[in-house]
């Protein structure tokens, strides 16, 4: 690592295997991919991990089930998670699957570091394995956990953590840290939970061998979550480079479902204490997606499929839809009408309008653009307005409010149509050559601050925009484009109409 590099590692969940890829999943990843992509473009090195976590008793009664070995459905189910990240444009540097041996490695030697915090006791309780998670008896609602699953009665031998020995130490961090948890409302559910007292926690399994085996037992596997959680590390080279592994943590991203918070935001800073690794930078806690109003389900069959969506409507669509729909850290509804809706006022009517009737007048200037201009003070406000809104996507996105940030960006999207009808390109065409070189540059300015602004959000799109207006550079920091010196390219519809 250099001095004065930044760096950032940011993280999706790994996904379970026992079922197919599904919005909510694509949605975690494009989430996290938005973060990634913003951090390279201003400056960041950044390692983005994503994957699949293949161990547990859900994944072994699964391919049970569908009559193969463990290993096999593993393999075939963790290949359409891979199918995902490509069909979402994700731009992961690392996959990482909990079967492969350098995590197998990794989250053994990660145990070893908390042996000190780990002893052997028996467990009975009521286990859901859909959740792979005991339920605690008062949480336990007509038989079922909090979830809605299916509980069933366990007892085993087990290996224990002390995370109750943990409890002042993390309600000291939160309070040290306001910004590891996000959002507030989440932030506080957790402290809540804290503070209501941590009981140790079981963290191996004896009834059923799909897991990783546990250092010095024969009959033990890890209980999943320390597994799953341990691909953080593993992704980074763990149990090597433990200086640079702990210095990406402090730098790290982990973007989360609600539903999984408790997990990265108690157990995890848990044990990564007591393995004296560095705790993640931040925990951002998102919200669920349902479908016309429902739960997405199997038994109901109305779970929205990602692949499905992305060949109807266009990958950049969905992506931007998703995140200009709903505040990032809340829940929001899923409907067709809806993204629709969005495709076509947003999108083809607002952007995609903006930049053919921009790069269409050019090219009534035979594709170029002349020297000199005297901007007015219309033109200069808009080149105020540019600027002013890469500083507040910047801020935003430190704070991951990816919802405003896009929001900011489709604000210069509206102003410069309505420059584009103040200033009257048609009538200047015949009146004032000079005048609509300054008024297009202006427009082009804007664009190419838009086009910065949703490149985190629609690569694709942004890309295309880049190309109409010559641009290569690839860091916010990057302004002053001297639009002069160019012929122009004739523009094609960002968002055709058949798509
Ligand atoms: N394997 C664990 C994560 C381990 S991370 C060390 C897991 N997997 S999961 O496949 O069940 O969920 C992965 C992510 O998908 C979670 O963040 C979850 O919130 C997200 N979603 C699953 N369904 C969702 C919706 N309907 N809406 C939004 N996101 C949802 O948990």
């Amino acid at each position: 690592m250099k001095k004065n590099e930044k760096f950032a590692l940011i993280t999706t969940p790994i996904y379970y295997i026992n079922g197919d890829p599904h919005i909510g999943h694509a949605y975690a990843d494009i989430a996290a991919d938005i973060i990634a992509r913003f951090k390279r473009f201003d400056g960041f090195r950044v390692h983005f991990s994503t994957g699949t976590d293949e161990h547990g008793i859900k994944v072994a009664r699964s391919a049970e089930n569908a009559g193969i070995g463990v290993q096999e459905f593993s393999d075939i189910m963790s290949e359409k998670f891979r199918k995902m990240s490509r069909a979402v444009n994700l731009s992961e540097d690392d996959f990482i699957r909990t079967t492969e041996p350098r995590h197998l490695k990794s989250a053994r030697e990660f145990w070893k570091l908390l042996e000190k915090d780990i002893y052997k006791s028996t467990y009975s309780g009521w286990y859901s394995a859909r959740d792979e998670e005991y339920v605690p008896e008062n949480e336990i609602v007509d038989g079922k956990a909090p979830s809605g699953a299916p509980v069933e009665r366990m007892e085993e031998e087990s290996y224990f953590f002390r995370l109750s020995d943990y409890q002042d130490r993390l309600l000291d961090y939160y309070e040290k840290n306001p910004d590891f948890i996000v959002p507030i409302a989440r932030r506080n559910e957790v402290i809540n939970f804290v503070k209501s007292g941590l009981k140790d926690l079981s963290i191996s399994r004896s009834k059923f061998d799909w897991g990783i085996p546990i250092p010095g037992s024969d009959n033990h596997v890890m209980y999943v979550w320390i597994d799953a959680l341990a691909n953080y590390i593993t992704s980074l080279g763990f149990p090597d480079n433990k200086d640079y592994v702990s210095e990406m943590m402090g730098n790290c991203i982990h973007v989360v479902g609600k539903e999984i918070l408790r997990f990265h935001a108690v157990y995890w800073p848990a044990f990564l204490m007591s393995a004296g690794i560095t705790l993640p930078k931040r925990i951002f806690a998102h919200g669920w997606w349902t479908h016309n109003g429902q739960k997405m389900s199997k038994s109901v069959g109305n779970v929205v499929d990602p692949f499905e969506i992305i060949e109807k409507y266009g990958l950049d669509q969905l992506r931007y839809f998703m995140f200009r729909e709903v505040c990032f850290g809340e829940d929001g509804d899923f409907s067709e009408d809806a993204l629709k809706n969005r495709i076509s006022y947003d999108l083809a009517n607002d952007l995609g309008n903006l930049v053919q009737r921009v790069l269409s007048f050019i090219q009534k200037l035979d594709g170029r653009l002349t020297v000199n201009y005297d901007f007015s003070e219309e033109e200069k406000a808009l080149f105020t307005n540019a600027r002013q809104m890469i500083s507040r996507v910047r801020c935003l996105m430190e704070k991951q409010d990816l919802h405003s940030a896009l929001g900011v960006v489709f604000d210069l999207v509206s102003k410069s149509n309505k420059f584009t009808n103040d200033m009257k390109p048609w009538e200047l065409v015949k009146t004032d050559i000079p005048r609509l070189n300054a008024v297009l540059t202006a427009l082009c300015e804007s664009i190419r601050a838009i086009a910065f602004g949703i490149a985190p959000f629609m690569p694709e799109t942004a890309e295309k925009i880049f190309k109409f207006i010559n641009v290569e550079g690839k860091l916010f920091t990057e302004i002053d484009v001297n639009f002069t010196d160019q012929k122009f390219p004739s523009p094609t519809p960002l968002f055709p109409k058949e798509k």
